[in-house]
């Protein structure tokens, strides 16, 4: 099984260039499936979550047709097959949104009930009970989620809590449900403005996407359309923190920094030096970073995708800093490996409390999910010492070339299959 061989003890430094957003690209490409005109969606990143979708979606009949490693053409013409099956569901969760594209264009989909990263228990309730007011049935038999409809009507929902995923799922079935839908307490996040946005641009008429409530006034098709995905606010998070915990000096560039501004302004709080450019931002730290609180929120809070990443980053200031989890119950799972690396973290409930310590040392460690992978990841870099982790397809889900781009900052680091190969890695580092 592939690993990463890491060497830690150097400050990353230089330029990073930001792939497209995982999380907006799975709700487009889904959404590309209910227009019957060519599609084409630009900016995507190569990374097996969105693989995995497209063969899904491909499955069902659909045209993909590969334009280049970030660009792909699709159609929904020629679909046959509402059933998204297990073998795809299991390895990713955005298999759901096939629900929510599939019941808005043909009143019936099946999809397997959804796996991805285990962070908490991740209920559907609120997806399903959005496709019930729009006028669908919903079921759950042998694992499969099945919603079907005779017509879909417009509604007004109001969620129970803020969810990307349904707001997403719902948004997508109501494009095709007469008159209008109002969504209420929905989620705010960059990605479900972006399918808003790209929904748009093929004649649906969505409006208020970024606020707490989204009208939907319901058309009979879409149409074609050419459209370029954002960048990814998580992974540029993600190399934010990496210059953070490594005291280094990272120009992050192809982002919206008014997406990063939740984490531009804590890193900011502790002492580091953040830069806003147009398209870019600089990470800049040096010496003793300062403690603090911080809360996950749902957007313009601060994200839970990039909590153990923050986590790393205040390991090492000084002080002892308070993280309260609020978004999934069980995303503390990597803390454990972490305190093998010689940090202080102890966890009561969603609370987990980080003192800093003066260093971190290099251990085996082992993938618990994606984020918390590309933690562990920026750990061992920011480490004194020589580090293997384990189950990085965890972390390839969600990052684009991510060896290749720590590599290019300086980062000793490269994936291996074998504790050989490591070790033979890493001797080589020994005489350089
Ligand atoms: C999306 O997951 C992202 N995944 C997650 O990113 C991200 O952590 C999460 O949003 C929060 O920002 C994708 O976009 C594919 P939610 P999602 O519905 O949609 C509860 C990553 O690392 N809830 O916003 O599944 C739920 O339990 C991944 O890229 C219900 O109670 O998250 C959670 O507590 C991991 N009932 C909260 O809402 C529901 O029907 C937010 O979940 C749905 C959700």
């Amino acid at each position: 099984m592939e690993q990463f061989a890491v060497r830690g003890g150097r400050p990353l430094i230089g330029e990073v260039a930001i792939a497209g957003a995982k999380n907006a690209a799975l709700g487009i490409l889904a959404a590309s499936i209910m227009a019957d005109e060519d599609v084409v969606v630009r900016n995507l990143p190569d990374v097996s979550d969105v693989n995995t979708l497209l063969e899904a979606i491909s499955d069902t009949g659909a045209v993909v047709r590969r334009l280049g490693r970030h660009e792909v053409q699709m159609n929904g013409r020629s679909i046959r097959s509402f059933v998204v099956d297990n073998s795809y569901i299991r390895k990713m969760r955005a298999g759901y949104y096939m629900l929510g594209a599939l019941l808005g264009k043909y009143h019936y989909a099946e999809v397997a009930l959804p796996g991805g990263c285990t962070i908490g228990s991740r209920p559907i309730d609120q997806h399903l009970k959005g496709f019930e007011a729009l006028g669908a049935k919903t079921s759950i038999k042998n694992s499969m989620v099945l919603v079907e409809a005779e017509e879909l009507h417009g509604a007004n929902i109001y969620f129970d809590g803020v969810t990307v995923g349904a707001t997403i799922n719902v948004m997508m079935a109501a494009v095709f449900a007469e008159g209008k839908t109002v969504l209420e307490n929905v989620a705010k996040e960059p990605h479900v403005v972006d399918v808003a946005n790209f929904l748009n641009s093929m004649g649906a008429r969505i409006r208020g996407a970024g606020t707490d409530v989204i009208r939907i006034y319901g058309v009979k098709s879409l149409h074609g359309t050419d459209y370029t995905v954002i960048p990814d606010q998580i992974e540029a998070g993600t190399f934010m923190a990496a210059a953070a915990a490594t005291r280094g000096d990272i120009l992050v560039k192809n982002v919206i920094p008014k997406h990063l501004e939740c984490i531009s302004s804590k890193l900011r709080e502790i002492g580091c030096s953040v830069t806003e450019y147009d398209d870019a931002v600089r990470v800049t730290a040096h010496g003793d970073l300062k403690k603090t609180r911080l809360k996950t929120l749902p957007y313009p809070g601060f994200p839970t995708d990039m909590q153990p990443q923050m986590v790393v980053v205040l390991s090492t200031a000084s002080g002892s800093s308070t993280v309260t989890e609020t978004i999934f119950e069980n995303r503390y799972k990597y803390v454990d490996e972490l305190n093998r690396m010689g940090t202080s973290i102890t966890v009561e409930g969603n609370v987990a409390i980080v003192n800093g310590v003066k260093e971190l040392h290099g251990a085996q460690l082992v993938a618990p999910d994606l984020r918390a992978g590309a933690a562990l990841t920026i750990a061992a870099l920011a480490s004194d010492g020589d580090s293997l982790i384990e189950e990085v397809q965890f972390i390839l889900r969600g990052y684009e070339d991510f060896v290749e781009k720590l590599q290019l900052l300086g980062g000793r680091i490269k994936r291996v299959e074998t504790d050989t190969e490591a070790r033979k890695f890493l001797m080589k580092l020994d005489v350089i």
